[in-house]
């Protein structure tokens, strides 16, 4: 079942399709990016679009965040929430609402947004338990890190029916058999989507390498090393949700990490009752 050179080359060519973001959104993106951005910049730039700012607004007020009180303007859920946590819910808003949120009839993309979420909070958590400092940004890059699966589902869904239909027939993983076909992995995909549109360096990495967590060195190996624990571990614990997920867990990741067998227990004792929490982000 390999597919011949040529629809190889169209499947490349196809990358070309990759869609672009309008204004607004890229202008969120740079706000997001310059350090020298402030709370005000970044409320200005969301509330220029209506539907993302309402979106983020109902995330903000969602009882995942807990908080007591309703948020009413995003300028009021920046200064409650953080900076981090709004700009990434914006980022998550805008990848879902131009990516995920296109139902094609031969994939599950809403199966795929659950894994997305699920990966999102154990990578959260992961951060908790080993007192990892920047615990919004593990949110965001679990979030995104199977990005490059949805970005087949707009340019070109049959790849996506043929891989799928590949495991169905073997016993690999969505992975092996990418690699397997010889196409352009998701990880890749992703990446060429993450660098189209400017995403910050820490999501881009997570999601090129989140099978491939040792090719990332230095400052961003153990964030990289989360998402790739948290991906394993919320496909033990919720099941495969349709999307054939890779089953080893690199070694080299899990000792770099320390994780202790009764951390993981305690995460997997929280992680149910969080994910109730979060039903807003399944339902966008
Ligand atoms: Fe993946
Ligand atoms: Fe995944």
């Amino acid at each position: 079942m390999i597919i011949d050179r040529e629809e190889i080359i169209k499947i490349i060519e196809s990358l070309n399709d990759i869609p672009t973001l309008n204004f607004i959104h890229q202008k969120v993106i740079s706000v997001a990016n310059d350090p020298l951005s402030s709370a005000a910049d970044l409320a200005k730039v969301i509330s220029m679009d209506p539907a993302l700012s309402s979106k983020v607004l109902k995330l903000s007020n969602s009882a995942y965040y807990g908080f007591p009180r309703k948020v009413s303007s995003i300028s009021q859920a920046v200064t409650i929430l953080g900076f981090k946590t709004i700009k990434n819910l914006a980022l998550g808003v805008m990848v879902y609402e131009s990516l995920f949120k296109n139902q094609t009839a031969s994939v599950d993309m809403k199966k795929l947004w659950e894994h997305s979420i699920n990966v999102a909070i154990f990578s959260e958590l992961l951060g908790e338990k080993l007192n990892y400092p920047n615990k919004e940004e593990l949110f965001i890059c679990g979030l995104l890190h199977d990005i490059g699966k949805a970005v087949w589902a707009i340019i070109n869904p049959d790849i996506l029916k043929y891989v799928l239909e590949v495991c169905r027939k073997t016993s690999l993983s969505f992975y092996e058999a990418e690699i397997h076909l010889e196409i352009p992995s998701h990880q890749t995909t992703g990446e060429i989507i993450c660098r189209k549109w400017n995403f910050p360096e820490i999501i881009t990495l997570s999601v090129s390498n989140h099978h491939t967590p040792t090719n990332v060195k230095d400052v961003y190996f153990d964030i990289v090393s989360v998402v790739h624990v948290a991906d394993l571990l919320s496909n033990t614990v919720f099941g495969h949700l349709n999307w054939y997920p890779s089953k080893l867990i690199n070694v080299e990741t899990w000792n770099a990490l320390k994780l202790k067998p009764n951390m993981v227990n305690e995460i997997v004792q929280e992680i149910k009752k969080r994910f109730e929490s979060a039903k807003d982000f399944l339902n966008m």
